[in-house]
């Protein structure tokens, strides 16, 4: 679509700030952030932040989610006043049969291989790679410098922090966190925090101790 009206970003935390750098990159002349705690004069290079949704100008308005957290970002999505644009900073990269959903960012530099499958109201943050094949569900988040191989079936809202890696042909259920750095060796089917290398529960790594026995 080459309709260039304003762009409204949902939200002003840090996430939607990178929304707004990828935007201008994209190619968006015009910016409106609607944030229900902005403050009076707020701004972003220029382009405003407002408390409250104004009546459409008559342009062609999208809307983009840009909450960090997946369950805001969802919900972003489900309530969206417009259509929701899809952003691709002109760094990042889509393999040849790939799709990409609405509502999704691609950050700078991230990479998504062929036949890959990224749902909506994703993030796929910047640097991070998502390989061949790949699925990503609906409001998950691929953290900076995350690591996807070829074939791995990824849920919804999902989060894989920063410079997490999962090996190919896993599967992870939805509502999962991965740690940062954590390196991803079986597939996960209980929703829940996992870390480390290989990533393990974050509440079943302790070994039991006598003040955790109930005597
Ligand atoms: C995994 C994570 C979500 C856990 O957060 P939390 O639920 O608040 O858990 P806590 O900080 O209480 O940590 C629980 C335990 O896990 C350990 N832990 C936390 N994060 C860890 C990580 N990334 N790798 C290894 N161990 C980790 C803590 O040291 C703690 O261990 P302990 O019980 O032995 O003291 C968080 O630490 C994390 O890694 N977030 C990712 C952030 C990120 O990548 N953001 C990128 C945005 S682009």
């Amino acid at each position: 679509m080459s309709v260039r009206g304003p762009l409204l970003i949902l939200g002003f935390g840090g996430h939607a700030r990178s929304v707004g750098d990828v935007a201008l990159a994209a190619g968006f002349k015009r910016l409106l952030f609607i944030d229900e705690h902005a403050r009076d004069g707020e701004a972003f290079e220029g382009h405003r932040v407002l408390s409250t949704l104004p009546k459409p100008d008559g342009d062609y308005w999208q809307a983009f989610p840009a909450a960090g957290q997946n369950f805001r970002r969802e919900h972003q999505c489900q309530e969206a006043p417009h259509p929701l644009a899809t952003l691709v900073a002109p760094s990042a990269t889509i393999g040849i049969g790939a799709s990409v959903g609405e509502g999704t960012l691609l950050a700078r530099n991230s990479h998504v291989g062929p036949l890959a499958q990224i749902g909506r109201g994703v993030i796929l943050n910047t640097g991070c790679v998502v390989d061949h094949e790949c699925m990503v569900g609906d409001f998950s988040h691929i953290s900076v410098n995350a690591t996807v191989a070829g074939r791995v079936k990824i849920g919804r809202r999902v989060m894989l922090g920063a410079g997490a890696v999962v090996i190919d042909n896993l599967s992870i259920c939805d509502d999962v966190v991965i740690g940062a750095g954590a390196v991803v060796v079986d597939d996960i089917t209980m929703a829940g925090t996992y870390v480390g290398v290989p990533a393990r529960p974050v509440d079943r790594r302790k070994p039991l101790t006598d003040d955790a026995v109930d005597l």
